[in-house]
């Protein structure tokens, strides 16, 4: 998913003009490679050599490693296998993934220029190959509150998190679809019956989830109709490594790893297709007027969006279905909490896999473009 979404978003920008680029897969070798009848007519015009060739072989070392640099959206397994063999033999060229296994390397910037812009010209500068995008909840999370980490105002946070389906996959999306679509075949007979049938609507919507007709393949549970408080695996500080990464990526990105600000998470799967959305607890360091506060959310990049704090403009501007598909990332409910004037409430939305995945790897790719390197 992360792959055609990227692949889009490069087309739409234009980023493959000026570029020779071969098309790998794992699984497809020799089936055709994307086209580029673009939407910016400049298709095959464009410098793309080889758009439409058959897809080359990702595990071919040698055809790898005469690239200047590999733009993966593959997943951690295929970096573990097919990175160290690349290096192993001398490449010097760029890697840029979005999979967790060399985020927390000393080797690898976690890139979102708009937040860290400056933590990538550092390890450009320094030689650093590997580039990583972040966790996408983790990405979401620093866009919308840049503006405060980069005046350093926050002391501790919680993000209670609200994950879509899109972060299992593409199958996880489908099950979605398919529980929420058996739990209204199996209870259409009684969605006219009037206020007196709401229970035994009720009861069938809750036996159909409990019985084996549920397709679960995926998620493990039912997530339509319900929840999964729990992603990824635990760890043993009793977290899941989806809460802990809030913690560890985000002071990585931030270029504070040697002084963290503390970040705890509960992480739940919710019944959203691709937007990640998320409510803060902050602690910030000192009394700051509401007004600043919501000035320097909104003033931070060029995505942020600050949503005035009434129901109508949340209900029309702060949900994954006003957001899924778009690079906004609005920012909402902002208030100071009953707990003291230095406690701020939040919350945001954001499309996992835009600015959560495939954003961050076409930035860098064109950041390491205008570099020169
Ligand atoms: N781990 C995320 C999720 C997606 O499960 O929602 C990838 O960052």
């Amino acid at each position: 998913m992360v792959g055609s979404v990227l692949l889009e978003r490069m087309r739409a920008e234009n980023d493959f003009k000026g570029l020779t680029t071969t098309f790998y897969s794992t699984s497809q070798v020799g089936g055709p490679g994307p086209s580029f009848d673009s939407p910016t007519g400049s298709s095959n015009a464009s410098g793309v050599e080889g758009g439409a060739r058959p897809l080359a072989d990702a595990y071919d070392a040698n055809a790898l490693a005469r690239h200047d640099c590999i733009v993966t959206s593959q997943g951690g397994d295929y970096t573990k296998q097919v990175l160290p063999t690349l290096r192993e033999r001398g490449w010097q060229g760029y890697w840029i993934d979005a999979a967790s296994a060399k985020r927390m390397d000393d080797d690898s910037v976690i890139v979102l220029d708009p937040v860290n812009r400056a933590v990538i010209d550092r390890g450009i500068e320094s030689g650093i190959k590997n580039y990583v995008g972040g966790n996408c909840t983790v990405s979401l999370m620093l866009l919308g509150l840049g503006g405060l980490f980069a005046e350093d105002l926050i002391e501790w946070m919680t993000c209670m998190t609200y994950q879509a389906a899109s972060g299992g996959g593409a199958k996880h999306m489908r099950e979605l679809i398919a529980q929420m679509g058996m739990l209204g075949e199996k209870s259409r007979d009684l969605m006219g019956a009037g206020e007196s049938g709401i229970l035994e609507l009720d009861r069938r919507v809750s036996q159909v989830l409990r019985s084996d007709a549920l397709p679960t393949e995926n998620f493990g549970v039912p997530l339509a109709a319900s929840l999964i408080p729990w992603i990824d695996r635990g760890m043993e500080t009793g977290d899941t490594r989806e809460e802990w990464k809030a913690f560890a990526e985000g002071n990585k990105i931030l270029g504070r790893s040697d002084r963290p600000i503390p970040i705890d998470s509960i992480c739940v799967r919710v019944g959203a297709m691709r937007c990640h959305s998320q409510a803060f607890t902050i602690k910030l360091r000192k009394d700051v007027p509401l007004a600043d506060i919501e000035a320097l959310i909104a003033g931070h990049n060029d995505w942020v969006k600050l949503v005035r704090n009434d129901k109508e403009s949340t209900l029309a501007e702060l949900s994954p279905a006003a957001v899924s598909g778009t690079l906004d990332i609005p920012v909402g409910r902002v208030r100071k909490l009953r707990l003291g004037p230095e406690y701020l409430g939040a919350f945001t939305v954001g499309d996992q896999l835009l600015w959560g995945a495939a954003e961050p790897l076409r930035r860098t790719l064109n950041i390491l473009r205008e570099a020169g390197v």
